[in-house]
């Protein structure tokens, strides 16, 4: 997502939760089934999803561990949090919280996940050891990131929209982050073992999201990119989403990289 939404823009999130769920059949849906597929949730388990958003991993993590099983679904956004509890009849084993999980104070998850979350703590690697904390002694813990450069061409389509519009200099290419250390499976891996995790294994999904002039405007609208518009005018968001489709179709962005590593481990 775009760097001001990884360094933690919450209102953002706040203000995108209705068009981050019609994003999510697109997006954030297909992520978190391939991470549920992997991570496996069994019946009867204890599960933490970590920035649970509207509960792309989180849903079908509560239909595995089934009423026996408990999640607990955690993300620091009101909004998001209540557009989940909408989605969650009939799974009595899933526990919406609204709360910043880097204090959550719940343990023994015989499952910690977290689906495109971890970037957006203030300190990544503490906030991560958190969460690495919340698993009981050989339980498992995923942590799901943007493979390096996925996503980006689209965010730096609305930096430069969102500049002609506004009339400022447009911004150089976005500096180098905390993330940018970890975001390649030969960086990801290690990582990963120096925050005391065993049996460490990174896999990538590859994925392209179709940028329909629909789905790419919902990229903005439905996840951190929103945090762009903040400031602006109901008029001036009408000509960035002219210009950032002008753009796309300009320079051929007809599929967009949205290729995930998850990290997996085990605690000690
Ligand atoms: C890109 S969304 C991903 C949501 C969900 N995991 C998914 O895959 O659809 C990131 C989410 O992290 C949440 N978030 C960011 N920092 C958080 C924190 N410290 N504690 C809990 N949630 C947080 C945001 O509110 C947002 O809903």
């Amino acid at each position: 997502m775009a760097r001001r939404s990884q360094v933690g823009s919450r209102d953002a999130f706040d203000a995108a939760a209705a068009d981050f769920a019609a994003l999510g059949r697109h997006l954030w849906e297909p992520i978190g089934a391939d991470v549920v597929e992997l991570v496996d949730p069994r019946p009867g388990e204890r599960v933490l999803d970590a920035c649970c958003g509207t509960g792309a991993s989180a849903i079908p993590t509560a239909r595995r561990v089934d009423v026996e099983g408990h999640v607990d679904a955690v993300d620091i956004s009101g909004p998001m949090v209540a557009e989940l509890r909408e989605r969650v009849s009939g799974l009595p084993q899933l526990h919406a919280h609204e709360a910043d999980v880097t204090a959550w104070e719940g343990t023994g998850y015989d499952l910690v996940q977290s689906v495109l979350g971890i970037f957006f703590f203030p300190d990544v690697a503490a906030g991560a050891r958190r969460l690495n904390g919340a698993a009981r002694p050989g339980g498992r813990v995923a942590f799901t990131i943007w493979r390096r450069g996925a996503v980006e061409p689209a965010g730096r389509q609305l930096t430069l929209s969102v500049a002609e519009v506004t009339g400022v200099e447009p911004p150089g290419e976005r500096p180098r982050g905390p993330v940018d250390a970890i975001n390649q499976p030969t960086t990801f891996a290690p990582w990963l073992s120096g925050l005391g995790l065993s049996d460490v294994d990174v896999v990538t999904h590859e994925r392209r999201l179709t940028m329909t002039p629909e789905v790419a405007w919902l990229l903005v609208l439905g996840s951190g990119y929103r945090g762009a518009l903040d400031e602006l005018t109901p008029d001036q968001i009408a000509r960035v989403r002219d210009c950032y489709l002008a753009r796309l179709d300009e320079t051929g962005l007809t599929h967009l990289d949205t290729t995930t590593l998850t990290g997996l481990g085990t605690t000690p």
